[in-house]
């Protein structure tokens, strides 16, 4: 009895050590693959972040919700209600809002004759929409 258990924690050690050796090397390998593939990674969301510095929100999606929501008075970047409050870049330059902040703020609170689109659009569909309008303003409409 007194012999078999000392025997078993012998042979317990003996596997132990023959199974924690194999086992060291393939995660050492695991921990530098999964390093390697968080730097490739980290690199792609940089370069995307970079490749459109200016982009906050997604000016594709921004036609679409144009076209729906703002066409009807800002066709084109015109204004048919205040003519001089186009969305063209001297326009909005002018009256201080060639930023996208400040299309944002007018978009959610409107302004006089403009209606606020708080409710009717959420915070991403005004991000997009005012990237658009400025992209547009840059492109010249
Ligand atoms: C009912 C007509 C109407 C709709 C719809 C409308 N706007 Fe306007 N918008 C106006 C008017 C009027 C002004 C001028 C407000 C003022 O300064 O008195 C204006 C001004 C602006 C300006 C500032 C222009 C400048 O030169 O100062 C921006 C930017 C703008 N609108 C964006 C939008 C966007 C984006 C939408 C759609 C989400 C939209 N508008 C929908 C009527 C409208």
């Amino acid at each position: 009895m007194a012999a078999r258990s000392n025997i078993t924690p012998l042979c317990q050690n003996i596997l132990l050590l023959g199974t924690s050796t194999p086992t060291k090397t393939p995660n050492w390998k695991e921990n530098r693959l999964k390093r390697l593939l968080l730097t490739a990674l980290l690199a792609i969301v940089l370069l995307i972040s970079l490749a459109a510095p200016a982009q906050a929100g997604n000016p594709a999606n921004g036609a679409k919700l144009f076209n729906a929501n703002c066409a009807a008075c800002h066709m084109g970047g015109n204004n048919v209600i205040l003519a001089k409050k186009t969305l063209k870049k001297e326009a909005l330059e002018q009256y201080g809002m060639a930023s996208l902040d400040a299309i944002k703020n007018q978009v959610t609170k409107g302004k006089n004759a403009m209606p606020s689109f708080r409710g009717r659009l959420n915070t991403t569909q005004i991000e997009d929409v005012a990237t658009y309008v400025l992209e547009q303003s840059q492109k010249g409409w």
